[in-house]
């Protein structure tokens, strides 16, 4: 497998986990789907996180797994440089299992032979199981499964036994009982592996006797807890924008501690109709959690004012966040901790971090500086975007709230393109944005779109006729787009009849707008926002 060399990725830190729950630790050799055999575990009821393939042994040893993965990776095991398997990692008494080239290095490490093969083996292939023993009891007896390799293993090590082979890989899966060690050339976390999370939950439930509780609600006892002896009894803010992430992690934040928390709402007028009226009733009245409503949307009416260009926009628009949320801080106190709705991917893809005393611009409306000395509570660092809906819907959390679409930090400003971000086009952008809501909604279409908004095209009209009179409006851009993390995206095929109405609504019930188009442009080579 190719992909980036994990040796340089730092990981997130020990989970917020109680000693009782199991946990499989996925160690990272530098395969590109090791993310997501983390995933494919945890979607099995076991617990799973994905940590460097050097992590400290003492670590491994003081977290005690209940079983430990070996990712695929882009090395030879044979190769120098090649991350090399620690032999004492498969004498911990803890079950292991092998994948591509975690089972290689499985295999040269106990002795058994590995080379390059005639012909590497990459994509789709033909796995025919010649022995299912304990991790392949009840496949069929061919299946398909995805390859990605050139080296194989030709012979087992010793006190290993053979289950399978492909065109390819004569050792297609091996297995040790007596000292539960396993292996598999194929990645069992990918869709083109249709059998893979049978073989994983075997591995689990067969090999590491896990009884496959773990739910993400779980995490909700636990990560509490946690809080509470980070937190002790100082004080703790936390930004709210009503997006899901910082929603949960702000629930979570004042089960554990109450009203030591203060949520700070900043309404700087670039939010959707009714947007900040819901987030208020959301917390302070469902939940009770102590939320100061700061109303900056003059302020920042002023602060944009002759500002056309994006960055421009982004950087008065964070600047002005920061002044603002500093003051609020100041007024209560100066709290020690903020809250934050990192989640797992953020950790990962931004290349990792510990959890250090200062923030990250990236996660924050706007972006808070690195100097602002806040310790950050994270509760959300090990979950993914859909465990944290669910942990939200658990905490009692409305299901508006809970599948919320990602909205930006700088909010509709960033949709006011090519221009300057006035209180008239906000106010067209606002309407065009509730009826495309109002719409997609109505369709059923809400959640499975990772975003569904509109544009206006700042400085540009068009001409039209409207009762037999000639017109000259705005243009709304209708921009839907399908996405699993927002690194790339799809264009939504939108069924014609639901923008055909979209456009006929925009147009009747907002007299400034006279032109519909839909942006069906995809990520790459677009962005998803338009600025
Ligand atoms: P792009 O436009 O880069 O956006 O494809 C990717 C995702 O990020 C959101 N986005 C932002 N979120 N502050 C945020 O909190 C920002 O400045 C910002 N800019 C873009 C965007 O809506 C999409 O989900």
């Amino acid at each position: 497998m190719t992909g980036p060399d994990a040796a340089t990725v730092e990981l997130p830190p020990a989970a917020p986990r109680a000693s009782d729950t199991q946990e499989v630790l996925v160690l990272d050799f530098g395969g590109q789907y090791s993310q997501l055999i983390a995933r494919r575990v945890r979607e099995q009821g076991v617990f799973s996180e994905l940590l460097p393939h050097d992590v400290p042994l003492d670590e491994i040893r003081g977290r005690a797994p209940a079983g430990l993965i070996l990712s695929g990776g882009p090395s030879s095991v044979y190769s120098p440089g090649a991350p090399p398997l620690r032999p004492e990692l498969l004498e911990l008494g803890v079950p292991v299992l092998g994948i591509c080239y975690g089972m290689q290095a499985m295999a040269y490490v106990l002795g058994g032979r590995v080379e390059g093969a005639p012909k590497g083996e990459f994509g789709r292939s033909r796995l025919t199981v010649h022995e299912p023993g304990r991790l392949l009891q009840g496949l069929p007896h061919e299946q398909s499964c995805l390859m990605s390799h050139r080296d194989t293993v030709f012979a087992p090590p010793p006190g290993f036994r053979a289950l399978a082979s492909s065109d390819e890989s004569p050792v297609a899966a091996f297995e040790d009982t007596a000292r539960g060690l396993y292996g598999i050339q194929f990645h069992p976390e990918v869709d083109l592996t249709p059998h893979g999370s049978e073989i994983l939950a075997r591995f689990l439930s067969e090999g590491c006797g896990c009884d496959m509780s773990w739910t993400p609600e779980s995490v909700i006892d636990e990560a509490v807890e946690r809080i509470r002896r980070q937190v002790g009894d100082g004080r703790v803010i936390c930004g709210l924008s009503g997006g899901v992430d910082s929603s949960v992690a702000a629930l979570l934040t004042h089960r554990a501690v109450g009203d030591q928390l203060t949520c700070v709402f900043v309404d700087h007028g670039m939010m959707r109709r009714n947007e900040g009226d819901q987030v208020i009733a959301a917390f302070r009245d469902a939940f009770g959690v102590p939320l100061v409503a700061v109303d900056a949307r003059e302020r920042f009416l002023a602060r944009l004012a002759g500002v056309t260009e994006p960055e421009g926009k982004r950087k008065a628009i964070g600047s002005e966040f920061i002044r603002v949320f500093e003051e609020e801080a100041a007024r209560i106190g100066n709290p020690r901790y903020l809250v934050q709705g990192t989640l797992y991917s953020d950790v990962i893809e931004s290349g990792g971090g510990t959890g250090a005393a200062t923030i990250k611009s990236h996660h924050n409306v706007g972006g808070l500086p690195t100097d602002l000395s806040f310790e950050l509570v994270e509760p959300l660092r090990t979950l993914f975007k859909d465990e944290v809906r669910e942990v939200g819907a658990a905490l009692g959390m409305s299901e508006r709230l809970v599948w919320r679409q990602p909205f930006p930090g700088p909010g509709l400003a960033i949709r006011v393109v090519g221009g300057e971000v006035t209180e008239e086009r906000l106010a067209i952008l606002r309407d065009a944005d509730f009826i495309l809501q109002e719409e997609v909604r109505a369709a059923g279409l809400y959640r499975e779109l990772w975003q569904s908004f509109c544009v206006l095209p700042a400085e540009l009209r068009t001409v039209g006729v409207q009762g037999d009179e000639r017109s000259y409006g705005y243009v709304i851009a209708i921009r839907a787009v399908t996405s699993q993390d927002a690194m790339t995206a799809e264009w939504a095929r939108l069924p014609h009849d639901l923008v055909a109405r979209v456009s006929s609504r925009l147009i009747n019930e907002i007299s400034a707008v006279n032109r519909v188009v839909l942006d069906v442009t995809s990520k790459p080579p677009g962005t998803i926002e338009w600025e």
